[in-house]
This record gives C-alpha cells, structure tokens and sequence, in this order.
C-alpha cells in the first residue's frame, strides 16, 4: 500500500446508522473523483471485503459522481452497515461447540491489499473507528469520519447525525405535551444515547420537559416523585419526563436487555420502569412512549447535512495532505484533524457543570438529584 500516490481509496460505514451518512459517501466519493481517484464503496461494514461470498454483485461498489447523485438528503446509508461481527471480536464456534471472540483482522488486511485499496475512509462511532485505527496500525492509511446519534465521541465538538435525533426527539416532546396537558398525565419519553445523556439533555431542554434524567447523574426516584407532585400542586397537572435509556439510579446500574459476543450492549426498559414507578408512587395515570430507532431515520437536518459534506471532503483533502491514523473533528468555526486513537480513548459524556444543565437547573428542570 503505497504512502504516497493514491490511486484508489475505499470507504464504509460501520455501526448504527445516523442521518448524514450518505451525505459523506457523496460528498467524498465527488471530491475524490475530482481528483483522479477511484472510490469503492464496502458492504454493511467491512463484510463486502470479508465475506465477499455474499455478495453475488460484489463486495465493494464503484462510486461514480453519477452513482451518488441525490442521496445527500436521504437517511441510512447506500453501501449497508451492521454492529455485529465486530473483525477484532468476531464470534467464533470453537470444536466443542462454545463461542470465543477472535481477532481475524489480518484476513481483511490482506483483502484492502487483494483490491488495491491506498487508503479507506472510515465513517463511524468509537466501535467502527476504534477498529480502523487496527487497520491504520497494520499500515493501511485512513481516515476517520464521526458518526452517531449519540455524540459520544471526544476530540469533536459534535458528531453527524446527533442534530437530526434531537430535533426529531423535541418534536415528539413538543407533540406529547398537548396530550399530557388533556389528560392530565405523566408522560414519560424514553431516549436512545447509549452511556451519554446528551439526546435527553438537548431534546429535554429544548421541548420544556420537567424531569430529564442522564446517565450521569443517577437519580432517586423520590426526587422525581416530587416534581410531579409539586406541580399538581401548583395547578399543572401534567408532566414530561425525558428518560436516557442510559439512565440509571443512584446505586445502580444502566438496564441492559442483552449482550451479544463481538456486540455492544443493547439497553432497554429505564421509561417503562420509571413509568411503573412514577404511577404507583404518585397515583398519577402514566404512560411511557419510547422513540428508539425512530430517532435514527429520516432525512438529515440542514447542520447534519453541512457538517456530514464538510466531514467529507475534508477527510479527502486530509488524505491529499498526506495525513493517516487522523479523525475529522469539528471545532468551530472549522474542522480540523486529530488522532483517531485520542477520539476513540474515552467516551464523550454530558460534564455536569456545562451550561445546558445550568440552564435547565435554573428552568426549574429536575434532574432526578
Ligand atoms: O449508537 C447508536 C444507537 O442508536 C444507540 O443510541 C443505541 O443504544 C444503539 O445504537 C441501538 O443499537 P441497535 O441498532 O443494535 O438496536
């Protein structure tokens, strides 16, 4: 793989998908056409390389201008991703019939070598770009593009796709209330972010919601018990109360639904339990509304849009530069680049002195604390 020159580059999207992801393949795949190189496209994740088998049309696809035209406003992705099958931990059936997570990163090294490929551009959250770093480290040159809904990756002031899932959320917290308010209920609205509360935070904030409740700072039911009684007090006989599916309560733990080998965990059930609670602490009807995927469909919104176009020529221009083993970041006004192993080091949580819960403590929100 030449250090120098660069003929032919691939690019893939790993992970769950965030809106934005077709603006990147677009906005690279023109960029890089521009100049002279050719782009291939790699199938859900790395799988196109890996298990080409599958894949009757090819493993990797050509992304012409024209193979990329109108999709910069279009949600989920045109090459397919997946968060299972992890090449690092990839779920491997021993003789006796138990399961271990092997390394088989080598075999798609010598993929990107088979196919010709100088450098990959790697769209994803800390899992995918964690294992692009692997690649980087094996002497591929790549470059990093951050995605997820849950803008939990440091070293960039945000991630594509986060804007869309708050805008979306707000809207739902905005259309709850009306319903909350002729009922006189308690509506609770569960949130997907994983560990970082910044979905619940933002929409939270933003839609007027009473209760937010965050991964990071874990909550006493009783606190929120007395919120929503408070308010039935003071004649609001309703409440909105914006769940992170992260969320946790003092002394315990994030509910977990399930985990899989060469998987994430996947949470689930806080809203439907702190609706349970909520109901029979405070006799108040209660029900639970839970917007999961829903938050990562549907179109980019005008930032998500610019920033998922910017990322990508930027990641181009980077590799033009010479650069490798470097995520885009945006640090407004600009992008810049930084080491793909500081962005994938920690996790991106909400800091609990940051102006937007001081905003919200100062808007009367409870924060279950
Ligand atoms: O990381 C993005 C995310 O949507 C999280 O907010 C959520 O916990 C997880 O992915 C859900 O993953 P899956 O698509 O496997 O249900």
């Amino acid at each position: 793989m030449s250090k120098n020159k660069i003929k032919r580059i691939a690019i893939n999207t790993g992970g769950g998908d965030a809106p934005g992801l077709n603006a990147v393949i677009r906005a690279v795949a023109v960029s890089a056409e521009k100049r002279g190189w050719e782009v291939y496209g790699i199938r859900d994740g790395y799988n196109g390389l890996f298990l080409p088998e599958r894949y009757p049309q090819g493993g990797l696809i050509r992304l012409t201008h024209d193979r990329v035209r109108g999709i910069t406003n279009i949600g989920g992705t045109i090459l397919g991703t997946t968060n299972k099958g992890n090449p690092l931990k990839y779920p491997t059936k021993r003789k006796d019939g138990t399961w271990f997570e092997k390394d088989r990163s080598d075999e798609i090294m010598k993929a990107f070598r088979k196919n010709k490929i100088d450098a990959l551009i790697a769209i994803g959250g800390d899992g995918s770009l964690t294992i692009a770093n692997e690649f980087e480290k094996k002497g591929l040159r790549v470059i990093g593009v951050p995605k997820t809904i849950d803008n939990d990756l440091d070293k960039t002031v945000i991630t594509f796709g986060f804007d869309t899932a708050v805008s979306f959320a707000t809207e739902c917290i905005d259309r709850l209330h009306s319903t909350a308010q002729a009922h006189q209920r308690a509506m609770v609205v569960e949130v997907m972010g994983r560990y970082a509360g910044w979905i619940a935070l933002n929409s939270g904030v933003s839609g007027t919601a009473d209760v937010i409740l965050i991964p990071e700072i874990p909550y006493d039911i009783d606190k929120v018990v007395v919120k929503v009684k408070d308010r039935d007090r003071e004649h609001r006989y309703f409440s909105i109360v914006v769940v992170a599916e992260g969320a946790m309560p003092v002394g315990g733990k994030s509910s977990v639904i399930g985990k899989e080998l060469g998987r994430a965990e996947r949470l689930g059930g806080i809203g439907e339990h702190i609706a349970h609670q909520i109901e029979e602490l405070t006799g108040k009807e209660t029900r639970v509304v839970v917007l999961g995927h829903l938050l990562r469909g549907g179109t980019p919104t005008t930032f998500d849009r610019l920033i998922s176009l910017r990322f990508g020529a930027a990641a181009v221009r980077a590799l033009e530069e010479g650069k490798s083993g470097v995520m885009v970041a945006l640090d407004p006004p600009t992008v810049r680049y930084v080491p793909l192993a500081d962005a994938t080091h920690r996790m991106k949580t909400v800091p609990l002195d940051c102006d937007t819960i001081l905003t919200g403590r100062d808007l009367g929100i409870c924060f279950g604390d």
